[in-house]
């Protein structure tokens, strides 16, 4: 159990729970006692996660989902419901890093990182949004100042600019109902991918995937019950 969240029984989504990001989210929402549904497109990615984490049949369900397909979010949000009989949490850890600049990003390119960066959420946010109940809670993940523009990464930096104002806008929809509605937004994290794209980074200086999942569950819990539509900079030490 983390000694400062108790999110025993609570049901969570987490989308993205094979990344580096994903990885450290899982293991800290099962040590607080939260019951999951992992998704990845890949079974044996799941299995590895589930067997790292310890995760056994009871608390846990796997599923493989291509959430790029609005078809398999609402199967799989359904499926969880199914399982569980409730939905409390979703975490959107999805996402895939990609450069590109205007001139060369092709239209299947530019197609697929909005697909998968920013459809994919707001497909797996309308099918969980009808089933979650009054406290519940949805997390996404942006990224650092996509607003402002990313020369050289134009296609992630618009489908974050998107997570965003669909953040703020859910926000702003669901507050009646009490469902809160957040988004991170982090500078660099140490994850493996990171480590390989920048060789010559000063990994001390970033955000640890471990400092991530402590927000996500801070915001997930009751103590952060007047929080909704925040957008959250995690810059690290950078
Ligand atoms: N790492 C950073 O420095 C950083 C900084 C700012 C924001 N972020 C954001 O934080 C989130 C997590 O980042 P990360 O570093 O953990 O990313 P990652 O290591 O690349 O992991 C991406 C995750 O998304 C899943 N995924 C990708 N395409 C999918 C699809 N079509 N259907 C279903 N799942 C899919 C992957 O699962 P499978 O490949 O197993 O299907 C994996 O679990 C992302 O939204 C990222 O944009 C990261």
């Amino acid at each position: 159990m983390n000694a400062t969240v108790d999110l025993t029984g609570k049901v969570t989504l987490i989308t993205g729970a094979t990344g580096g990001v994903g990885r450290a989210v899982a293991t800290a929402f099962h040590t607080a006692g939260a019951r999951l549904a992992l998704v990845s497109r890949s079974h044996d990615r799941l299995e590895n996660l589930a067997a790292k984490v310890g995760l056994d049949d009871t608390g846990c369900i796997l599923r493989e989902a291509d959430l790029r397909d609005p078809a398999q979010a609402e199967r799989l949000v359904a499926e969880t419901v199914s399982c569980f009989g409730r939905l409390d949490i979703v975490l959107n850890l999805i996402g895939s890093w990609e450069a590109g600049r205007l001139a060369t990003t092709s239209d299947e390119r530019w197609q697929d990182v909005l697909a998968t960066n920013l459809h994919s959420v707001f497909y797996v946010m309308r099918a969980a949004a009808v089933h979650l109940p009054d406290d519940g809670v949805i997390l996404n993940i942006g990224g650092e100042l996509p607003i402002e523009g990313r020369g050289g990464q134009l296609a992630y930096a618009v489908a974050k600019s998107g997570v965003i104002t669909l953040t703020k806008s859910a926000a702003l929809e669901l507050k009646e109902r009490g469902i809160r509605v957040n988004a991170l937004l982090p500078k660099n994290v140490d994850t493996p991918l990171n480590r390989t794209l920048r060789p010559n980074g000063d990994a001390s200086l970033w955000v640890q995937p471990e400092q991530v999942a402590n927000v996500l569950l801070f915001l997930a819990s009751p103590a952060a019950a007047a929080i909704t539509g925040a957008l959250i900079p995690l810059d690290g030490r950078e």
